[in-house]
This record gives C-alpha cells, structure tokens and sequence, in this order.
C-alpha cells in the first residue's frame, strides 16, 4: 500500500484531498495518510483530522488517518509528501496584502511584494523539509501546493538539489473549464498547451481536428460578461481587446495584476477600505469551514470549500500522484524543471507548463520560444524570482532589494526599499536567515 504525508495537514482543503484519495482508491491504494502540522496549527489539524478519519469511514476503505506535530515520524518511508503549508499563517497573509497596499501598491498573496515576502518566509521551511526527506524517505515525490507554487518547486530543484518534485496549481483546471463553456463544447474536445511560470502562464488551443481555436476564446475573453473562472479569488476584470488579440495566447487570470495594474490596484485598495483584502475575507470563511467540520455527522467534503480559491486542488494532486505510481502518461499541467522546454529561459529553473505525467516524473511538452510581449515580461519574473529564492536561502538583504527593484509590481527607489524594510520587521518572526 501507498504512505502519503501531507504537511500543513490542518488546512481547511484537506477535506478536498482526502474526497480525491477515495474516488481513485481502487487505482491507488492508500493504506496510511500522515497529516503534519505545528503546535501553532495544532487545533485546526484535530477539527480537520478527525473529519478526515469519518470520511475515510464512510468510505469504507482500508486507509488509516494519523495525526502529528512529529515531520520526522511522519516521513519515515513515505512514498508521497504533499505540501500544503502557510508559515505565520493568515496573520501573515493579512501582512502580505495591506502593508504594501498602504504603500499604495499591488498587495497579493502570491504577486508583487507579498507573494515575494511568502517566499521568504517559505523557502527556510521547504528547505528543511527536504532534508528530513533525503534521510526518512528518499524515494518519494515531493507534491508540492504551497504558494508561491512555482518559486517553491524551484528552491526544491536548485537549492534542495532534489529532482523528484512537482509543483501544482487549479488556474490551469479552471481555465480549461472556462474555455469550453466559452466555446460551448466538452473539454474533451479540446487540446490545450500551456506554458509559462506558476501564475504567470499563456496558452493555446486546438480542436481534435488541429484547428486552431484560441483567438475566438480570445474574442469571448475579452468580453467577460457572463462567463465564470471558477476561480473564487480572482474577478473577471476585462483584459485589454487589442494587447490580448495582438498577443494571440490566452494570458492567466494572474496577468490581470501585469496587464491591469491600475484596475487591479483600485480593486484591492477598495476591498482594503472596505470588506477587507481577501486573507481577511478568507480568514471567516475558514472560521466557518472549521464550524462545519466540528459536526460530528459530517463525512463529506462541504459544498462551501468551494468559495475558497484552490478549488480543484485534489483533481491536480491526486491525479499526478495516481499517475506517477500507475506509470499512466496522463496530461496535465505543472511546475517542473524547464530543460529547454521554453526557449527563453533558463535550463535549471521551474517552469508551468503541459507535461504528461508517468512514473518517471513530468516530460514537458515541447513549447519553443515566446512572442517578444510575452518574452519580456516573463524573462524579468523569472529572473524576479531567482533573486528572491536566493535570498531565501541565504538572508541576502542585496538579492531582495533587487528583486523588489526588478518586480513590476513595486515601484522601485526610496519607496521599494522602504516597504522591503518594513515587511522585514513585521515578518521578522518568520525569517530567521535574514
Ligand atoms: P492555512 O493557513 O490553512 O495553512 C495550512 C496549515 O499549515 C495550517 O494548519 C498551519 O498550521 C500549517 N503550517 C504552517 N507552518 C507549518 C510548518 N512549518 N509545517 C507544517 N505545517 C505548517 O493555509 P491554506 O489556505 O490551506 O493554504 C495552504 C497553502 O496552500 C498556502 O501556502 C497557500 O498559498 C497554498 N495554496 C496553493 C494553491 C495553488 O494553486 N498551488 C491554491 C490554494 C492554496
Ligand atoms: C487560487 C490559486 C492559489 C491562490 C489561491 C487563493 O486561485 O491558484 O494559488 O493563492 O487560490 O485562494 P484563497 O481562497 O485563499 O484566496
Ligand atoms: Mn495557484
Ligand atoms: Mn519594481
């Protein structure tokens, strides 16, 4: 039987990857799911644990649930970790959202300079995790959710030196869902290749018969009214018609904050003065997904989960794990090791793209070079991103004032420098290597 240890386990989306593991039991026979978490989480872990423990019940499967603030006694011969943690929790999302806001700039959980200070915070912790696995498990894959999705699977390849990693995401399910429903058609029906970085990729579209459709899902995008991501937190604001046509790819949901920074910056500026950015928002959502699973009769997933943005989550983590251990070549897109799969960027960095999936790992499909709008912008993230991995790894105050400097998100000079070391201190907590 199959060992899984999901670390973060008291996430209020376990109840999604715990429905994913019993739908594919049959193919993929989890006898023990180890569910981590960390004193500070030690509550939400029992409340979604023992909700995990009736599922799996109800189910009627051989599967054992544990529970445990004990990383090292989880990992011990684990054949699948999955990661799906938050350092400093939400306090620390809130952080990452209204501090740069109130320097009157993008504040995001995984764009601009909250999603930098995420990684920060995150990248000491993956790296550790890591090395408990080289000792416990070193056979298993590491599945890694946790934001920032791309930055994090790439601390694992280039600073971890760690191969058997795959980062995940829902944008790219979510999409290809919008898609369809644009073109009134099954999904089926549909190929899709995606390429680009995590929350920062375009793709392509085609027919069965190899007819291109992407420019009339460019002309029903660009003209949003009616049509759902299914992406809770992010809004269907309208792209620009004529950069989006002249693009000619389909840009993520994600490149509204590049694309629409002036739209988008207003949007969250009026959420932050009134409602309350969207880790406030998240924060009763999950108080009263926590209140659900207190029931002791409950033993499904709650149709509420799906008001939280990483909806589809299990059908991406479940289906690369079943994938893997059943050597299936299943497609799907993930975070992997670029090996010149784009053009235009590094060998060794991660990249999101189309891949198949079999028990060798990711094989991405081939995608080439970019367009120079899109080349641009995703030559500068990734570079963004490899400076800021580097501080996280090593407390290079250097390395981030460049990144921040270099990210479009930030306004660079006195005011970037300004937030970098604000958010330094009240993240302090969290940054041990700085
Ligand atoms: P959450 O705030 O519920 O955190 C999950 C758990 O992690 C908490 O119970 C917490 O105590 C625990 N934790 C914190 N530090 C830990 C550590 N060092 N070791 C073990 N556990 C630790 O978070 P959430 O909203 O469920 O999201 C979890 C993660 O998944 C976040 O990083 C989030 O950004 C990410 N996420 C990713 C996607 C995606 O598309 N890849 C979608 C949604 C969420
Ligand atoms: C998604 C993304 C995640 C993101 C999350 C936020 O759209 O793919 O990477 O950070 O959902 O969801 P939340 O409900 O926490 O705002
Ligand atoms: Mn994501
Ligand atoms: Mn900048």
């Amino acid at each position: 039987g199959v060992k899984i240890v999901t670390i973060g386990g008291g996430s209020s989306y376990t109840p999604e990857l715990v429905e994913g593991f019993i739908k594919r039991y049959d193919e993929l026979p989890i006898r023990e799911l180890w569910l981590v978490d960390i004193e500070e989480g030690r509550e939400k872990l029992e409340i979604v644990g023992a909700m995990a423990q009736r599922m799996v019940k109800a189910a009627g499967i051989d599967c054992t649930v544990h529970l445990t603030l004990d990383r090292r006694e989880a990992l011990k011969d684990a054949d699948f970790v999955t990661t799906q943690f938050r350092v400093g929790l939400l306090q620390a999302r809130i952080k990452d959202e209204r501090i740069p806001l109130s320097h009157g700039m993008i504040g995001q959980e995984t764009n601009g300079a909250g999603g930098m200070f995420k990684a920060l915070r995150t990248v000491p912790v993956i790296l550790s995790i890591v090395e408990d696995m080289k000792e416990l498990c070193p056979n298993a894959w590491l599945i890694n959710f946790t934001n920032p999705a791309g930055m994090i699977t790439q601390a694992v390849l280039t600073h971890g030196n760690w191969k058997k990693v795959i980062g995940l995401c829902n944008v790219p399910i979510g999409a290809t869902k919008m898609d369809a429903a644009a073109l009134g058609v099954e999904e089926e029906d549909l190929r899709f290749q995606f390429a680009g970085l995590n929350h920062l990729h375009w793709h392509k579209i085609k027919d069965t018969k190899g007819n291109d459709r992407t420019m009339e899902v460019i002309d029903k995008l660009t003209d949003v009214s009616g049509v759902d991501s299914g992406i809770a937190n992010l809004k269907m604001l309208r792209f620009l018609p004529e950069q989006i046509k002249d693009l000619g790819m389909i840009p993520c949901g994600y490149h509204r904050y590049y694309y629409m920074t002036d739209v988008m910056l207003a949007d969250e500026l009026e959420e932050y003065n009134t409602i309350g950015t969207r880790g406030e928002q998240v924060k009763k959502l999950e108080d009263s997904l926590f209140e659900l699973y207190k029931d002791p009769n409950l033993d499904y997933k709650p149709e509420e989960l799906s008001k939280r943005g990483g909806t589809h989550y299990s059908d991406a983590a479940c289906e690369v794990i079943n994938s893997i251990y059943n050597n299936k070549g299943t497609t799907m897109v993930v975070s992997t090791e670029n090996n010149g799969t784009i053009d235009d960027l590094p060998y060794d960095c991660a990249v999101e793209v189309s891949a198949t999936i079999d028990a060798s790992g990711a094989h991405p499909v081939n995608w080439g070079k970019f367009p120079a709008s899109a080349r641009g912008l995703v030559q500068v993230m990734k570079a963004m991103e490899e400076l800021i991995i580097e501080a996280g790894a090593t407390g290079d105050y250097g390395k981030a004032l460049q990144a921040f400097t270099m990210n479009p998100l930030v306004v660079s000079g006195d005011g970037a420098k300004a937030l970098l070391n604000e958010m330094l201190v009240a993240h302090e907590a969290h940054l041990p290597q700085f």
